[in-house]
C-alpha cells in the first residue's frame, strides 16, 4: 500500500518534472534556506577586522549587508549546500573598484570569494564567510561591428549572450543550458558547449581577457600580452586574478537550430542505451550532439535526452533516436527547429536547482555499450538507497566526437588536446545528514566507472578531471595532470603574496 503510494507519488513528480521543465518542482527552498542562513549569521560573532574591511570598500553604495535584497539574492546558489553567509557583499561595476577591493583584501588578509553565475558545485569556490565579490555589475555584451568577436562581461549568464546575438548571424561557444555563468565556465576548465565538436572548448575561442591581478594591477591577457597568464586563466580557475571582460571569437549561426528536450520512462532505458551507444560509435557529423541524462528522480529511473543540431534540419544525424532505428518511445518530445536561445532555455536545469548537491566526474575516451549500461545501473543503484534523502541522482553522458580537439589549438591550463570526453555526476538530496553519504557514493561510483573504462583499455589517467565537474578534494595531479607543476610555478610568479589563497579552489601544490 505504502509502496503503491510512493510509486504514484514518484510518477506524479516525474510527470510534473517532465511536463513543466522550467518550473521549480522542489518547492524552492530558498526562503527557508535563506532565513536559516540569516539566523545563523545573526548568531555568529561578526569579525570586526572583516567588518572594518567591508566599511573601507568603495563606493560604499556597492557594499551590502545582511537583510538587503541584493545580499539575499546572491545567497541563492544552484547547489544550496555551497551557500555561506559573508559579512558583506561587494558589487563592483568598475575595474578599478575590483582593484581597490583586492588591495584591501590582500593587505588585511581577509577571506573572500568571487562569483559570476553562482553555479559552482564546490563549497567555498564562489562562497565565503568573509567578503563576497559578485560580478553582476559586469554584464556588457558588445558585438564588434566586424562581427568577428564579442566582448562579454564576466557577470553574465550565457542566456543573456545568446539573446543579444540572436538574429545577428553569429554566435559564440558557450554554455548548453539555462542559468550558467560566464566567469566560472571559462576559468573553471574551459567550457563544454553544443559547439565543441566544431570549435573546441570556450577557452579555445578566447581572444583576450581583461582582469585585475592579485596585486591590484589591471592587465590584459592574450596570446601576445602576458601569454603565461593567458594560458593560466584558460581553465586554471580563480587563482590568478579577477576577470571582468572576455573577448570571444564568433562562429556563423543559422537563425534556427534543431533539438531540445525529450524524456523517457524507465521501460525505455535499454532501447535508449542502445541508441546512445550507436550515436556515440557512429556519429561523424560535428554539428550533431546529445546529452542523455540517466536520472533517478524520487526513486524512479528515467532518461532526459537533450538533442542539438547546429542548423534547422538534422538530416539523418539524430536518427538513432527515431523509429525505425529504435523502438524507444519518448514520454515527452520537445525536439524541433527553434532559436539557439530558446533551445538553451528549454533545458530543465532549473527544475532540480536549490537543493543540497554535488558534482563529480569521470573523463573518458569513449562511451561503450557496457559503460552506458553501468551508468544506468549506477543511477538506479544510488538513486534507490533506502532511508536516504536523494531526490535527483543523475549521470550526464556527453558523447562528443572521439577526436573533437583535432586541429584545434588547445594550449591551456586544463589539458584537453587528447579530446577528453566527460561524464558529469550530479546528485541532489535534501537532508544535511546525508552529505557525507552522497559524497562517498559519488567517489565510489566514479571509481566503479573508472575501473570499467580502464578494463576496456581506456587508460583514464591520461585525462584530467574537468575542473567544473570535479569534486573538491581532487588533487592538482588528478585535475591538471602534466600541467600542474607549471600552474603552481605561475601561481607563485603572479601571486607571490598568495592573495588568491584567501579564496578556495583546488590546490596546485
Ligand atoms: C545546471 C548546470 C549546467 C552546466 N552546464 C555546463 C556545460 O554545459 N558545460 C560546462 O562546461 N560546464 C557546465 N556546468 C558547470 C559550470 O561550468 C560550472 O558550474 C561553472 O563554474 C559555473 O560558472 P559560474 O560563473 O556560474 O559559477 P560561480 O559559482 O559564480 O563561479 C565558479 C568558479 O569560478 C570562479 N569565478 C567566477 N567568476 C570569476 C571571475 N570573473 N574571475 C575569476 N574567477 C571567477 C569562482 O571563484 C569559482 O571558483 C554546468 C553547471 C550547472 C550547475
Ligand atoms: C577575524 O578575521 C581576521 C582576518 O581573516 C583573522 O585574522 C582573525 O583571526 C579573525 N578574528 C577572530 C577573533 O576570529
Ligand atoms: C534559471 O535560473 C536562472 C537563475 O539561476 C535564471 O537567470 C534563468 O532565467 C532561469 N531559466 C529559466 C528558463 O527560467
Ligand atoms: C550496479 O552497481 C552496484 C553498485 O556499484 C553494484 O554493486 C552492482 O554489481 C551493479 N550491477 C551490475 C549489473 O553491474
Ligand atoms: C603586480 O604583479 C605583476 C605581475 O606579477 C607585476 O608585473 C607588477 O610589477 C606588480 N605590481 C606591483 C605594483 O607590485
Amino acid at each position: 500500500m505504502i509502496r503503491t503510494i510512493f510509486l504514484a507519488l514518484g510518477a506524479i513528480l516525474a510527470a510534473i518534472f517532465t511536463l513543466l521543465p522550467s518550473s521549480h518542482v522542489f518547492a524552492r527552498p530558498s526562503e527557508y534556506q535563506l532565513t536559516n542562513d540569516v539566523k545563523q549569521l545573526n548568531k555568529r560573532f561578526i569579525n570586526q577586522t572583516i567588518l572594518d574591511a567591508c566599511k573601507s570598500l568603495q563606493p560604499s553604495k556597492n557594499v551590502h549587508y545582511i537583510l538587503s535584497p541584493q545580499y539575499s539574492s546572491t545567497l541563492l546558489r544552484y547547489i544550496a549546500s555551497t551557500t555561506q553567509t559573508p559579512v558583506c557583499l561587494f558589487l563592483p561595476d568598475q575595474p578599478q573598484q575590483i582593484a581597490d577591493a583586492i588591495n584591501v583584501i590582500g593587505a588585511k588578509r581577509i577571506p573572500f570569494a568571487v562569483s559570476s553565475g553562482r553555479h559552482a558545485s564546490n563549497k567555498g569556490f564562489s562562497t565565503t564567510t568573509g567578503i563576497q565579490i559578485d560580478m553582476k555589475g559586469f554584464q556588457g555584451i558588445v558585438l564588434d561591428s566586424s562581427k568577428q568577436f564579442v566582448d562579454v562581461g564576466s557577470g553574465n549568464i550565457w542566456d543573456n549572450v545568446y539573446q543579444v546575438l540572436e538574429g545577428t548571424g553569429v554566435n559564440i561557444v558557450g554554455g548548453r543550458v539555462t542559468g550558467v555563468g560566464v566567469g566560472g565556465f571559462i576559468t573553471g576548465g574551459g567550457g563544454y558547449s553544443w559547439k565543441t565538436n566544431q570549435y573546441g572548448l570556450t577557452v579555445d575561442t578566447l581572444i583576450k581577457a581583461d582582469m585585475v591581478l592579485p596585486n591590484g594591477t589591471l592587465v590584459t591577457a592574450s596570446a601576445n600580452e602576458n601569454p603565461d597568464l593567458f594560458w593560466a586563466i584558460k581553465g586554471g580557475g580563480n587563482q590568478f586574478g579577477i576577470i571582468y571582460n572576455f573577448r570571444l571569437k564568433t562562429n556563423p549561426q543559422t537563425a534556427q537550430v534543431y533539438g531540445g528536450l525529450r524524456t523517457y520512462t524507465q521501460d525505455q532505458i535499454p532501447a535508449i542505451i542502445q541508441a546512445v551507444s550507436e550515436f556515440s560509435d557512429k556519429n561523424t557529423d560535428a554539428k550533431a550532439q546529445t546529452i542523455p541524462t540517466f536520472n533517478t528522480l524520487a526513486g524512479i529511473p528515467g532518461i532526459s535526452l537533450l538533442g542539438f543540431y547546429d542548423g534547422p534540419d538534422p538530416g539523418t544525424s539524430l536518427d538513432y533516436f527515431n523509429a525505425p532505428a529504435t523502438t524507444a518511445k519518448a514520454f515527452t518530445n520537445g525536439w524541433k527547429a527553434q532559436s539557439f536561445s530558446d533551445l538553451v532555455r528549454s533545458a530543465p536545469a532549473n527544475a532540480t536547482a536549490y537543493q543540497r548537491g554535488l558534482f563529480h566526474s569521470v573523463q573518458l575516451k569513449h562511451y561503450s555499450l557496457p559503460m552506458l549500461q553501468q551508468i544506468a545501473n549506477q543511477s538506479a543503484f544510488w538513486g534507490s538507497r533506502p532511508f536516504r534523502s536523494g531526490t535527483f541522482i543523475s549521470y550526464d553522458v556527453e558523447p562528443f566526437l572521439a577526436d573533437w580537439a583535432n586541429g584545434i589549438n588547445t594550449d591551456a591550463a586544463w589539458p584537453h588536446g587528447n579530446s577528453p570526453i566527460p561524464l558529469n555526476i550530479y546528485y541532489a538530496w535534501s537532508n544535511p545528514l546525508d552529505d557525507q553519504f552522497y559524497r562517498e557514493a559519488a567517489l565510489e561510483s566514479a571509481r566503479v566507472l573508472n575501473d570499467l573504462a580502464n578494463s576496456e583499455g581506456q587508460q583514464v589517467d591520461q585525462f584530467g578531471l574537468y575542473p567544473n565537474y570535479a569534486i573538491d578534494g581532487s588533487t592538482a595531479e588528478q585535475v591538471f595532470r602534466q600541467n600542474a607543476p607549471r600552474l603552481a610555478q605561475l601561481k607563485k610568479q603572479f601571486d607571490p603574496q598568495n592573495v588568491m589563497g584567501l579564496t578556495t579552489y583546488f590546490s596546485f601544490t
